[in-house]
């Protein structure tokens, strides 16, 4: 009986989701796409899908491709075969000069942070501005100020990166990565190398920035507690493939052995069991 009634409300939730994602938008799309290094096939008929206003978690183990895929979405990688489709169009194929417009729909926030060091807060933040805009010294002011106090760094922009815990140059590489008003984010590994209290920080920071900004995420990660707190669906990524794709529920429940075995590994499946 209890059963039953389980399976029910999980078929209903799924269904909600479901028609989530249909009415909405599709971002970026994936079709079939491959990539290899020489010998080593990274992606292999890798297809993807991600909505518009969503936080898709990409969860693999180290090296299984995801920091390829960002690259993938950004163009900065084309595949060697299959599609790339950012807004419905078809990235796969365009010329370098073309891409830059793509890009700007992108915020990177790279593994390392990657701040300029020899530059203050407010300079690094600044630095796409200078390079990308004509804005004036009072716009630009304005503009990484409103992006400090986002991160809540507010007052920092004097400081420079030495000066810095790991989570405020984080904090300092997501607002560089926001003052251009992307309509994504994407972020790399964003809690890798920090303690579990400033990983949680910026795990919400992730879920404010999301509300408060109206854009869509990408998160890669191999840290499940992350993926679990950000996450609308996550997309398993194991040997070249999103081998399983769906919302965190489903995820919790899924009795797919590969994915299973990852989320034991950390617990999730343990510590967090399903409301059902
Ligand atoms: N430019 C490159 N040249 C050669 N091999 C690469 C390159 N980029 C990535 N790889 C290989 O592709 C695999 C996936 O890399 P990556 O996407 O960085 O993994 P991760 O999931 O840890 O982010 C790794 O084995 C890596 O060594
Ligand atoms: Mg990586």
């Amino acid at each position: 009986m209890t059963e039953t009634i389980s399976t029910d409300r999980r078929a209903e939730r799924r269904e909600t989701a479901e028609r989530r994602q249909h009415s909405r938008d599709l971002f970026v799309e994936f079709r079939n796409v491959e990539k290899a290094y020489g010998i080593k096939n990274v992606l292999r008929d890798a297809n993807l899908k991600v909505f518009r206003g969503e936080v898709l978690v990409i969860l693999g183990g180290s090296g299984s491709g995801k920091s390829v895929t960002l690259r993938h979405m950004l163009g900065l990688e084309a595949p060697d075969a299959g599609r790339v489709l950012v807004e419905d169009e078809d990235i796969t194929d365009l010329p370098e000069e073309e891409l830059y417009r793509v890009r700007k729909k992108f915020g990177m926030l790279f593994q390392s942070g990657a701040l300029f060091d020899s530059m203050t807060v407010f300079e690094n933040v600044a630095f796409p501005l200078r390079e990308h805009t004509e804005m004036s010294e009072e716009e630009i002011e304005q503009s990484v100020n409103e992006k400090l106090e986002l991160v809540n760094l507010p007052n920092t922009g004097h400081l420079m990166p030495v000066d810095l815990s790991g989570g405020m140059r984080k904090r300092v590489g997501l607002a560089r990565s926001i003052v251009l008003n992307p309509q994504v984010i994407l972020y790399d590994e964003p809690t890798t190398g920090l303690d579990p209290i400033t990983s949680q920080k910026i795990n919400e920071l992730i879920i404010d920035l999301q509300s408060k900004l109206n854009v869509t995420s990408v998160v890669v990660t191999h840290d499940i507690q992350s993926a679990f707190s950000v996450g609308d669906r996550i997309a398993f990524l194991n040997k070249g493939v999103f081998e399983w794709v769906g919302t965190m529920d489903e995820a919790r429940d899924s009795d797919h052995p590969v994915l299973r075995d990852f989320l034991k590994a950390s617990a999730v499946t343990a510590a967090q069991p399903t409301r059902d």
